[in-house]
């Protein structure tokens, strides 16, 4: 079977030729036909907006690798940081280059004290912490000028650990304000996700759980990258108009903050508090299926057509939490909305399975975190997945700046009207 589509232009009997190659052919064909003819495709459905070679995913068999290897693996055998090394290089690191990597990324932690005392004190009091967030990336920018020298790879790399390094230290520094508590400076000897539980929650002495702070690498490792998602896509849009890291992980992190994306998290949990009961789970999945209330948050997806496979480890992760910090009492009606939804042919015609945020919120309410603080968490480790796309895009010579066009559907050219003839 030829490995090509041949299309024909009716108008002018033109036709063009294509190669297919995996699964993909390219737009530019559409150009050769014709170069005023414009593929409509809203949401980007069916469009592949650049090549990559950090994550694999198959929606139709739940299928997820980060440079090829499963994310079962990886959230059962490895460290967010390693992972992150992993997503940056292509490779897994050897023993130097992993030490050498966490010391300095344990090494870049700290923040200019003038973000902490002039810039997040600004704040309004009940300011949302992942708005505080999505500022202080853009705002992080400013103190580093080198920043703008994108084309030196040393500056690069200089920009994403200084990144990779310090969200923890400002999704903390959001958090400790909104709560009003002093702010907790890094402790270097800590490990990623122990200096980040740290900064959260000492308040005198506190001594980490081992396995809750082996929790939040699990989801560290499960959150870092998710090939060309919504956030990943502003990444790479703004990244395009060669903005500097800081402004575009801010644009990304806007994009993740949405209910429809990162912040589905905080609306699972919203939504389960609301259900309240066991007892109330049917009539509220009537409702959604009625259109009347609001979606199933945590259920659906636009690539994933199974079970997320990043929602099994997470389910899996959430019973580890809970034999520390108690069974959060929403488990239940999850469970029970997961049982029904699964056997209703309205989720089972539409492959509508948990996603990563149905069961994720649950994990972070057990260990304290507070529902704002959802999204952030998200946040955390999915920058080093904004960079490492932000660094492939940086290198690809067939990118440019991402310019879509439109399909025009305003009025005709008309004569402005005076005021008194309106
Ligand atoms: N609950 C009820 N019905 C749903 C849901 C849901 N969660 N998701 C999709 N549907 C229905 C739609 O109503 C539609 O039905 P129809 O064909 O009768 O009109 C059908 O399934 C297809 O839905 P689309 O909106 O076309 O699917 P899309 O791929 O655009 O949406 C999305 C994906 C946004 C994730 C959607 O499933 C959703 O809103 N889910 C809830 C929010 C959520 O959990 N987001 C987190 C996603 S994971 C992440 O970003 C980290």
């Amino acid at each position: 079977m030829p490995e090509t589509i041949t299309i024909t232009d009716d108008r002018t009997g033109k036709q063009i030729t294509v190669p297919i190659t995996d699964g993909v052919f390219p737009a530019s064909a559409v150009r050769e036909l014709d170069p005023s003819l414009y593929i409509y495709d809203p949401a980007y459905m069916q469009t592949a907006a650049c090549k990559s070679s950090i994550t694999y995913l198959d929606g139709d068999n739940g299928v997820l690798r980060y440079r090829g290897y499963p994310i079962e693996q990886l959230a059962a055998k490895s460290t967010y940081l390693e992972v992150a090394y992993l997503l940056l290089n292509g490779e897994l690191p050897d023993a130097a280059q992993l030490a050498t990597w966490t010391y300095e990324v344990t090494n870049h932690t700290y923040i200019h004290e003038n973000m902490r005392k002039r810039f997040v004190d600004g704040f309004h009091y009940d300011a949302h912490p992942m708005g505080m967030f999505v500022s202080s990336l853009a705002a992080l920018g400013t103190f580093y000028n080198d920043a703008k020298d994108i084309d030196d790879k040393a500056s690069r790399d200089k920009q994403i650990l200084r990144l990779i390094a310090k969200t923890p230290t400002l999704a903390s520094m959001a958090y400790r304000f909104s709560a009003g508590l002093p702010f907790v400076y890094p402790d270097n000897d800590l490990s990623f996700p122990g200096n980040f539980l740290n900064m959260m929650w000492k308040v005198g002495e506190y001594n980490i759980d081992p396995r809750l702070e082996r929790a939040m690498d699990v989801l560290f490792i499960l959150h870092a990258d998710h090939e060309q998602n919504c956030g990943t896509t502003a990444m790479r849009i703004v990244g395009s108009s060669h903005a500097d890291p800081y402004t575009s992980a801010a644009a990304a992190a806007s994009a993740l903050y949405g209910p429809l994306h990162g912040g589905a998290n905080e609306a699972v949990v919203r939504m389960l508090t609301d259900i309240g009961h066991i007892d109330n789970v049917p009539a509220f999945i009537e409702e959604v299926k009625g259109g009347k209330g609001s979606r199933l948050m945590g259920f659906g997806h636009r690539v994933y057509k199974n079970y997320d496979p990043r929602a099994t480890i997470i389910k899996k992760t959430a019973y580890d939490v809970f034999e520390v910090t108690g069974k959060n009492p929403l488990l239940d009606i999850a469970l029970k909305l997961e049982e029904t939804a699964l056997s209703d042919p309205y989720f089972v015609d539409r492959k509508l399975y948990p996603n990563v945020d149905f069961y994720s919120g649950l994990i972070y309410q057990a260990m304290g975190f507070p529902v704002s603080m959802f999204t952030v968490l998200f946040a955390i480790p999915r920058t080093v997945g904004w960079l490492a796309h932000w660094q492939e895009l940086l290198g690809d010579k067939d990118q440019k700046i991402s310019r879509p066009r439109q399909w025009y559907t305003g009025v005709e050219a008309r004569d402005y009207t005076p005021m008194a003839g309106r």
